[in-house]
């Protein structure tokens, strides 16, 4: 298999660690970088995936690389095509997203500076909570080009509530088809009238009760797993996600999925980074897809986007 190109993961908390193990794994990329400003940290995480690399069966170089408050170690990640931007805190119990929004911007900011300048060409994919005020904040300060910056969110809600369902209906995952829009948060979107088990409407296999409370579950899905962990926050689902994603744009694949994208018009919504669906590919997002949604979907989806474009704007001074 010809390998090709590098990724890079900021962040080596559970959920760049595991992101990084997970590309490692692709065995697409020639080279997966791993920073954290905890010395030795990421290098300590890089030389245990490598060590696994016999087992596993894959090629591609590990390194991790401790970065400095000044930016030192950050041409570890030139060239890459990809970065993943993970740095910040996660929630505790009780905290929703948005109360990381002050720390976390201050950690995004001085990330997004040294990755724009080692990195220029690279497609962003960030991570971070609150994720779609997390996203407008790391387009912002790195200035790219709004197709080569997104946020990881709508695949993590979409899977979370996909599992729910075929829980809930005792079906095999693979079965399941189940969409979420809208905001990594309060705002979330779930979009029923695009869910399928085996091709057959949601609607007619569960009551509207018992959609609302799977989606429900969903909207706190992050929630429900901090709390059950007391420290820290999901990583398994969320590195899952964010690793397709990446490998959607190595491979210019062209997948259509559920991202935090620049929307410009579709829906009737201009001028924010929201949850909807895209096209996927070396570029970064290809074009946003608007789909068919029924009057109460898009009415959700536009007060989604009124909020988030509130607190998109609130972000740009912190
Ligand atoms: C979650 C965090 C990662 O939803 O936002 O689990």
């Amino acid at each position: 298999m010809a390998r090709s190109g590098k990724v890079s993961v900021i962040g080596a908390g559970f959920y760049g660690s595991t992101t990084a193990q997970r590309l490692a794994e692709y065995d697409i990329f020639d080279e997966v970088v791993l920073t954290d400003i905890v010395e030795g940290k990421p290098e300590g995480i890089a030389l245990d995936i490598s060590q696994s690399r016999p087992i596993e069966g894959f090629e591609t170089r590990v390194t991790g690389q401790t970065t400095g408050p000044e930016g030192e170690g950050y041409e570890a990640i030139a060239g890459s095509s990809i970065v993943i931007i993970t740095a910040g805190l996660p929630r505790k119990p009780g905290m929703s997203r948005m109360d990381l929004i002050g720390v976390n911007a201050k950690i995004v900011r001085g990330v997004t500076e040294q990755v724009a300048k080692h990195a220029p060409e690279a497609v962003l994919i960030v991570v971070s909570n609150p994720l779609d005020e997390m996203t407008a904040l790391a387009a912002r300060v790195s200035q790219f080009p709004a197709h080569r910056v997104m946020g990881q969110a709508g695949m993590l809600d979409t899977a979370r509530f996909s599992h729910f369902v075929a829980e809930r209906l005792g079906v095999p995952v693979g079965s399941v088809t189940t969409l979420t829009l809208g905001s990594h948060g309060d705002t979330m979107v779930p979009v029923p009238s695009a869910c399928r088990v085996n091709g057959t409407p949601l609607g007619d296999l569960l009551s509207a009760e018992e959609i609302a409370a799977l989606v429900e579950r969903t909207r706190n899905g992050g929630a429900e797993i901090v709390g059950l962990l007391k420290t820290g926050s999901a990583y398994f689902a969320p590195s899952a996600a964010a690793a397709r994603m990446a490998r959607a744009v190595a491979l210019d694949m062209g997948a259509v999925l559920p991202v935090c994208a620049w929307v410009s018009g579709e829906y009737g919504i201009s001028g924010v980074y929201l949850g909807v669906e895209a096209e996927i590919g070396a570029t970064g997002v290809r074009r946003v897809i608007e789909r068919e949604l029924t009057s109460d979907e898009l009415a959700s989806l536009r007060r989604a986007a009124e909020a988030v474009r509130a607190k998109q704007a609130d972000v740009a001074s912190l």
